[in-house]
């Protein structure tokens, strides 16, 4: 999904919530140039940025939390894989809404991931909350267009199967 919808591969992309997750190894490889890691946890960043090594350096790392990231530059892309779905009070999800839109360039993606209506209603003991991609279109308003959604099993690593719902928005110019 980055892939259909970032234009080059200087395109900026953020991934929240990125964690120790493989992506940031896939974008690189796939030559893109300008990443970044955010996440509340910076032994998780640590542990991306060990073992991309010398990668690493070229890779923005931002140890900080979702609901109140305030960038530097305003992205192309932003991704979040199973990180929204954490927040389960209005409060937190406006927090979230508000970083989204200081930091996505008009014109520019989201792709998002959360747990789908089938999902589990709770993940490493913490309540969550589910969607599909009208569920999430009704939460993201009219500032942000449903381009593609669907849905896919995630295996666990104990090969337990999860129900997400991926979809792809964009902030229309
Ligand atoms: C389930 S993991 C997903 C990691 C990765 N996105 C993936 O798909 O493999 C959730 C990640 O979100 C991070 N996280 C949780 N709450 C956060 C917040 N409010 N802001 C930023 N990161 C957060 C956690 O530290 C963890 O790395």
């Amino acid at each position: 999904m980055i892939g259909a919808v970032a234009l080059g591969k200087n395109s900026r992309i953020i991934d929240v919530g990125g964690g120790a997750s493989l992506l940031v190894d896939r974008l690189l490889d796939q030559g893109y140039v300008d990443v970044m890691v955010a996440d509340v946890s910076e032994a998780a960043l640590g542990v991306a940025r060990t073992r991309l090594g010398d990668r690493g350096d070229r890779v923005k790392w931002l140890a900080g939390d979702a609901r109140y990231l305030r960038l530097p530059e305003q992205v192309d892309v932003w991704h979040d894989r199973a990180v929204f779905h954490f927040l389960t009070t209005e409060t937190d999800r406006h927090a979230y809404l508000d970083s989204l839109r200081a930091a996505l360039r008009v014109g520019g993606y989201v792709v998002i991931a959360t747990f789908g209506l089938g999902g589990p209603d709770r993940c490493s003991g913490l309540e969550v909350e589910r969607y599909d991609a009208d569920k999430l279109s009704e939460f993201l308003g009219p500032e942000f267009e449903l381009v593609q959604s669907l849905q896919k099993q995630h295996l666990t690593p104990a090969g337990a199967a999860q129900e997400f719902t991926y979809a792809v928005f964009q902030r229309p110019r």
